[in-house]
């Protein structure tokens, strides 16, 4: 399979989503290595200690990485509007990472990127999906809450401050959803 990398050359699955709302239809399949740089500047639009293209490529050449972007519907390869990173360990699976373009944000982007997770992680008989979102995140944790997941615990100054603005580390929610 021409360029790929260790990490992500899982098999690519296309999921189709068929116009709803008037949106056009969205590919959410594996990512491929060409990926990596619109990847990251996604994730530096998402993040204030976004990842680069080069520590992407590390992260999913690890073991039980996956990542799978969303891109329009159309000839060749569009670029990517969001990815999700999912790790997974045994029956457990980990959200790594989820972030969409801020200019296609809104769409169903996020949502549509979890449900092909679950619906993966489902077909690996994996049991538990974990994930951790900032306490003041509330379009995050209105998604994950939108998707199934509870709180489980939080940790408190999990997320550092610096570059943030802020003065005080924020706290993190630990949140569950079971996929049995
Ligand atoms: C959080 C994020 C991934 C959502 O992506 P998105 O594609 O815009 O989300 P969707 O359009 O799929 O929205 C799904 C649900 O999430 C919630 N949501 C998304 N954006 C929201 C916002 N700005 N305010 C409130 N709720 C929001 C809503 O419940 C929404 O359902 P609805 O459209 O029926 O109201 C996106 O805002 C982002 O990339 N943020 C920066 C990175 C980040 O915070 N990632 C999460 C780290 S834990």
């Amino acid at each position: 399979m021409p360029n790929r990398k260790p990490g992500l050359r899982f098999p690519v699955f296309s999921w189709l989503h068929n116009k709803v709302h008037g949106k056009p239809a969205l590919v959410v399949e594996v990512a491929q290595t060409g990926d990596l740089t619109p990847l990251s500047e996604i994730h530096h639009a998402g993040f204030s200690n976004g990842w680069s293209d080069g520590e992407l490529e590390k992260m999913l050449a690890g073991p039980g990485y996956s990542c799978l972007v969303a891109r329009r519907e159309g000839g060749g390869t569009k670029p990517p509007l969001g990815f999700v990173i999912i790790r997974s360990v045994l029956d457990e699976a980990e959200v790594i990472t989820i972030a969409v373009n801020p200019g296609a944000r809104r769409g169903g982007i996020a949502r549509y990127l979890m449900e092909e997770s679950i619906r993966r992680l489902q077909s690996d008989r994996i049991k538990t999906l974990f994930l951790e979102v900032a306490e003041g995140n509330e379009a995050a944790k209105s998604l994950y809450a939108g998707l199934g997941f509870s709180q489980i615990s939080d940790r408190r100054g999990y997320y550092p401050s610096k570059g943030t603005g802020e003065t005080t580390a924020a706290n993190a929610l630990v949140m569950k959803r079971d996929l049995g």
